[in-house]
């Protein structure tokens, strides 16, 4: 049971952070065209249009609560007046709010994949792996705090993954692994933290990796101008290959013309 735990919470997460470098590294190196969101916005946009800011918005609100329950330690909130109480419902009710808008954007993301021909004919088999395993990560992550959190359903005041997960995942990622932090915590944490690094580890390998080319570039960057090529506003181009047949016609039969004089 030892050896197992310790691939659990010692090899695997670390057997992931690897394959999460390593194949961001090869990716990118071997396949520039590849790096992209393959967005199927040309198939179908209005279900996308309420489904993807749901999903992306709900996410950034996600991460910036994971970073703050698992990189800050108690003692850092405790230190600026903020009682263990009063973290719980700060972390709680927008990661609550973070949850449901991320499952109602998943589920449409996915929805319009499968009732959308186009948009399923484009689904490719990662992106099958790729959906079912982020959804596993989303869901058992939202289960955790639906059930123990907010609901209290554990009976424990909403679990204190504070003084396990946490202080776990920090000396994991400085090589102090420490397994039996996380022997006794719930099993819907244990799901979900598994959940988490396996699609950490199968990132680099979907489309996952339009996330780290988000187009900032786009605030700065200069208009792209349209113009009209109303005949009233544009001058005609007098190049031959790009005139009207009729038009072309009547130019040659202009300088064919014989002359009587001749
Ligand atoms: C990319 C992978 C991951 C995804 C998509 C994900 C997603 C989620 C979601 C949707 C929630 C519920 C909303 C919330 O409370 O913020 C959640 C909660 C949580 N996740 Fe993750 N997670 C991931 C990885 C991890 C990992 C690796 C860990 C720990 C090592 C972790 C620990 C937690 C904890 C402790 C909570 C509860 C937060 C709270 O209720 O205050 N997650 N996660």
């Amino acid at each position: 049971m030892d050896t197992f735990n310790n691939f659990l919470w010692g090899a695997f997460p670390w057997l992931a952070i690897a394959a999460f470098v390593v194949g961001i590294f090869w990716r990118w190196r071997s396949d520039q065209f590849g790096w992209t969101t393959h967005s199927t916005q040309i198939y179908e946009s209005k279900l996308l249009r309420l489904s993807s800011p749901l999903f992306h918005w709900g996410m950034v609100f996600v991460i910036i609560g994971h970073l703050m329950g698992l990189a800050m330690p108690k003692s850092w909130t405790r230190a600026v007046g903020i009682s263990d109480h009063v973290y719980h419902w700060i972390a709680t009710i927008p990661g609550s709010i973070a949850a449901v808008a991320v499952l109602l954007g998943f589920v449409g993301l996915v929805y319009r994949r499968v009732v959308n021909r186009s948009v399923f004919l484009s689904t490719s088999t990662s992106d099958k792996v790729m959906y079912v395993l982020l959804g596993l990560a989303l869901l058992s992550g939202s289960i955790a705090t639906f059930t123990l959190q907010l609901f209290d359903l554990g009976g424990t005041h909403g679990y204190d993954y504070r003084e396990t997960i946490a202080p776990w995942l920090r000396n994991l990622l400085i090589f102090n692994i420490q397994p039996e932090l996380m022997s006794n915590v719930p099993w819907q944490f244990k799901v979900h933290v598994l959940a988490g690094f396996t699609i950490i580890a199968v990132w680099p390998f979907t489309r996952l990796v339009h996330a780290f080319s988000a187009p900032v570039g786009y605030v700065t960057r200069p208009y792209v101008v349209y113009r009209s090529r109303d005949q009233r506003t544009t001058d005609m181009r007098h190049h031959v290959a790009w005139e009207p047949v009729r038009s072309h016609r009547a130019q040659l039969d202009k300088n064919e013309t014989p002359s009587h004089g001749a």
